[in-house]
Order: C-alpha cells, then structure tokens, then sequence
C-alpha cells in the first residue's frame, strides 16, 4: 500500500495549562497536524485533566482539528457532549467499553473521526471484530495516565502486526502512537507502521515548538 502521510499530534497534556489557549495557537503555528487533547477521569486511569467545558475553548483557540483521546470509563454516556464540545476525532479506549461495537458506532453516529486505543499490555485480538468500522487505532507506547514516561519497546512487534492486518484486509488505517515518543525515537515507530505521533513532553519540553515539530516529521518520513 502507499505510505500514508506523517501526522505530527502534539498533547497538550504537557502545555502550560495557565496560558492553554495561547499554546494551542502556538502548536497550530508551528505546524501541528492535529491537536491532541488527553482526558483523563482519575477512574479508568490514575490522573483528572479536562471535559467538554476546557476543550470548548482549545477548540476555539485551534486552528487543527481536535484528536480527543478518551481514557474515561463510561464514555459512551459523554460522547455527545465532546462532540459538542468540538472533537474531530474521538478515541475510545477498548479497555473502558463494555460495549465497544455500539460506542464506535456511536461515534460514528455523531459524524466525527472514529479511533479506537488500546493499553500496552492489550493484545490486538479485540480488534479483530471492529478493526474495519475504525479510522484510527490509537497505540498506547506508555501506559496510560502521564505525560513524560519512558517508550515501551515491546509495543513495537503490535505496530507492525496491525500494520500487516490493515494492509492485508486493504484498509485505509491511521495508526497513531501515544507515550513516550520523542525525535530521537521517532523514526522506530515509523519503521514498525505509525503514521500518527503523539508527543506531549518531546514538544511542549522544547523552547522551539516548530524546529521540533519539524524535526519530528522529518526523522518519520525519512524511513
Ligand atoms: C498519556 C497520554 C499522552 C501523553 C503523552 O496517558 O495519553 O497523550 O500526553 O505524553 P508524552 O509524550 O510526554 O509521553
Ligand atoms: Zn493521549
């Protein structure tokens, strides 16, 4: 299959919250692909950020769409409310949904990107049932809950498996990695299928937002 575009996604997770507006125009400007936005409910993952209220106003600030990854119990019970809110894309842990087909479908339902993640240790076997009614499959390369954690190598071999499997059944799929990633390790995500990278310390760390945005996208497609 043709090699899919490198899509840089900056978390905001690791943004200076006080001035949160003011740096999701800064990550626009410096050539983020999508702004990905972590919600956290201290109950599916050990860490509370925001709901629909903040994520009205990144919405406002952004000139990117909105990746929203949902590490949330319950969350078919909320989607509209983050749709509402403005996500382009919602992802939905497979961990955190007793009824993972309905809450795709769902998603799917309210016209917006459908992705779903799985956790590190989560083998991709509960995929095998929705992985063609999904836009995106959102890798974990940390376990969920924090910014600044170490890249879990062993996720690699899932990488490249999905990769296998989506080409295999010829589907146009976004695999996006989350944790971890940085522009020194980049390009071992993309060798193993990534096309979408998330870093939330390996940008927001840097004085430089667009020399490191580029960088990244650089060292992706050079593999
Ligand atoms: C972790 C979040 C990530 C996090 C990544 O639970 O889903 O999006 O912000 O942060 P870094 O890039 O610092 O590992
Ligand atoms: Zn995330």
């Amino acid at each position: 299959m043709a090699a899919r575009p490198v899509l840089i996604a900056p978390s905001i997770l690791s943004a200076d919250f006080g001035r949160l507006a003011e740096e999701v125009r800064a990550i626009c400007a410096a050539g983020a692909d999508y702004v990905h936005v972590d919600v956290m409910d201290g109950h599916f993952v050990p860490n509370l950020t925001f709901g629909p209220p903040v994520i009205k106003y990144v919405k406002a600030a952004a000139s990117r769409p909105l990746d929203v990854h949902l590490m949330i119990t319950n969350a078919e019970q909320t989607l509209e409310d983050y749709a509402a809110a403005g996500a382009d894309s919602i992802t939905v842990h497979a961990e955190a949904c007793t009824h993972l087909h309905r809450c795709l479908q769902a998603i799917r339902g309210l016209g917006k990107r459908v992705g779903v993640s799985l956790n590190p240790a989560t083998p991709l076997d509960v995929l095998e049932y929705v992985l063609d009614d999904v836009d995106m499959v959102l890798l974990m390369t940390v376990n969920p809950g924090f910014g600044g954690q170490a890249f879990i190598p062993a996720v690699l071999r899932k990488i490249e498996k999905l990769r296998g499997e989506a080409d295999r059944r010829g589907l146009d799929l976004d695999i996006e990695v989350d944790g971890g990633i940085k522009a020194d390790n980049i390009d071992v995500s993309a060798r193993a299928g990534a096309n979408v990278f998330v870093s939330g310390s390996g940008i927001f760390a840097e004085k430089d937002y667009k020399a490191v945005i580029a960088r990244m996208r650089q060292r992706a497609q050079a593999v």
